[in-house]
């Protein structure tokens, strides 16, 4: 239900309807696209951006926030921790309780290793549960893992590792099985083949989903997958800091609990960072449709023990993130439903671009039509522009919604907007960081071994922007990678003496850098403290 303001705009929405659902707007060329993300991408905008003094990225640049976090003090001392009794001893030590740090504890352990996960709120509380939209996988006749490379590689402006995009569309359709055979209930039709779909920058319907809680339905079957097989998690407890054996080599964290501050010694043959995104920090003031836990913490914890980030001032800002009401502002509005058929449409009623251009091109034309054009819609807490879901039932018949996005039926019923008949108000959202710690193929840093990453923490997948469904696809494609070799490492390794003294080292360039912050990392939390 709109107030008044609002119904002028809603008026000429209505009016252009079907005028809108037959229109098909051109695709942007090239040079449009890179027009408009210089113009209005917040990846752009240079006073946003922070120059390394420190640390293995010395001299890049990345997002303020990030940049004050990766430059902060430890929240121990190298000499405050007693290294020599550690309270947990295990092969494989996995930081992170989402999709990905699931998928590489069930590996881990069906090869035989000691697996712990050890997660700051309980296994489930991630990102990958609040995914709506889908998986993609080309295991359909008309499509193959090239198809899906060329598009995944073009979507993110040919930046992408190579190794490890190939790895991802490769190893896609297996995955898939994987997860089916776990348990995982995908949409499929009347005949019993999986339903695809759709996504923007995709040439091939290869998006697999569980309606719109495709994440959801993902992390309900690895967490009773990993509990089924009594694999030990300590939840609401963080890793604050890694530990390095003489070697230098990845060997163990220290942890904290959560409640009791408590700190704790775990020492591992081999580490997983899987600690997720970064969605909390809020880059340049975003609301964001990220876990509470998303607090770049993985990047802290590697980038102090040495590990290299690539493309930490890459972020993903969703286009469609709620605009209103503001009880759920920047919260998620799947890029599914304009798979199924609903048309970003301005004030005017106006369709001002293709439905399927790539996120980054969709939340730059969002902007744009939000300041310099004057054509978005004032919320009262901002700016947006309609999504038309209305169109979703004219082209797909009555009931269309309820079947295909019944989350998002539901999220908007509960404040009285009925998204069959009314469209919504969206605006982006930061959604994704595409940057994250430099790994190889077997998903080791490239510069401190034993140390493994998988999922929103690895940077390089996807280039300098990430498709729709490629991340539930490379939590699970390089969470079940890193468990696997982590376990097969494990055989090859002694530890050596375990040591903080590269937090020591770190402080010294802190101090050498001239930096002064009072800021500790990492962040853990996000901290909405009101303050004068
Ligand atoms: O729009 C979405 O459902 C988000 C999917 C994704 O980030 O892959």
């Amino acid at each position: 239900m709109y107030s008044e303001k609002f119904q002028k705009s809603l008026a000429a929405v209505e009016a252009a309807r079907d005028k809108n659902i037959a229109y098909e707007p051109a695709r942007m060329t090239a040079q449009q696209k890179e027009d408009l993300l210089a113009a209005y991408h917040p990846d752009y905008k240079q006073d946003e951006f922070d120059t390394l003094k420190i640390g293995p990225n010395k001299g890049d640049k990345v997002p303020k926030e990030l940049a004050a976090t990766l430059q902060a003090h430890s929240r121990i001392t190298a000499d405050s921790v007693d290294l020599c009794t550690p309270d947990y001893d295990v092969d494989v030590l996995i930081i992170g309780g989402g999709g990905a740090g699931a998928s590489a504890a069930i590996e881990a352990n069906e090869a035989g290793a000691n697996v712990m996960i050890v997660t700051k709120l309980r296994i489930g509380d991630a990102n990958t549960m609040m995914a709506e939209g889908g998986i993609q996988a080309a295991d359909k006749p008309n499509d193959s893992p090239a198809i899906h490379f060329v598009d995944a590689f073009g979507g993110g402006h040919f930046a992408a590792k190579r190794e490890l995009l190939s790895k991802l569309v490769c190893d896609a359709p297996e995955a898939i099985q994987w997860l089916s055979n776990l348990g995982v209930e995908f949409d499929k039709d009347e005949n019993g083949t999986m339903i695809t779909t759709h996504g923007g920058g995709t040439s091939r319907k290869r998006m697999h989903a569980a309606k719109d809680y495709s994440g959801a339905e993902i992390m309900r079957t690895l967490r009773d997958e990993v509990l089924n097989r009594g694999i030990p998690v300590v939840d609401f407890t963080s890793a604050i800091e890694l530990i390095l054996d003489e070697n230098g080599n990845a060997a163990g964290a220290v942890l904290m609990n959560m409640e009791t501050k408590e700190l704790l010694v775990a020492k591992a043959k081999t580490v997983i960072i899987a600690t997720g995104g970064a969605g909390r920090m809020h880059y340049q003031g975003f609301p964001t449709s990220n876990h509470y836990g998303a607090t770049a913490d993985g990047l802290v914890l590697g980038y102090r023990a040495g590990a290299k980030l690539l493309y930490a001032e890459t972020l993903q800002y969703h286009p469609t993130g709620a605009a209103y009401p503001e009880q759920i502002f920047g919260a998620l509005v799947t890029e599914k439903v304009r798979s199924i058929g609903a048309k970003l449409v301005n004030a005017k009623g106006e369709v001002f671009m293709h439905p399927l251009e790539t996120r980054d091109v969709a939340a730059a034309s969002i902007i744009r039509e939000c300041t310099t054009r004057e054509n978005g819609v004032d919320t009262g807490d901002g700016c947006g522009v309609w999504l038309d879901t209305p169109m979703i039932e004219k082209i797909g018949g009555e009931g269309t919604i309820e079947k295909r996005i019944p989350a998002m039926m539901r999220m908007f019923e509960k404040y009285g907007i009925d998204i069959r008949k009314e469209p919504i108000l969206v605006y982006p959202t930061l959604h994704y960081q595409n940057g994250g710690l430099d790994i190889d193929a077997d998903c080791m840093t490239t510069n401190v071994k034993n140390l493994y990453v998988a999922g929103e923490a690895v940077g390089g997948i996807h280039g300098r922007n990430r498709l729709m469904g490629n991340s539930l696809l490379d939590i699970i494609v390089f969470g079940r990678s890193a468990g696997q070799n982590a376990a097969k490492a494990c055989k090859d390794i002694t530890v050596g003496k375990l040591t903080l003294d590269h937090v020591a080292s770190f402080e010294k360039e802190i101090a050498d850098a001239g930096i002064v912050t009072d800021t500790v990392s990492p962040k853990l939390l996000p901290d909405y403290t009101r303050r004068k």
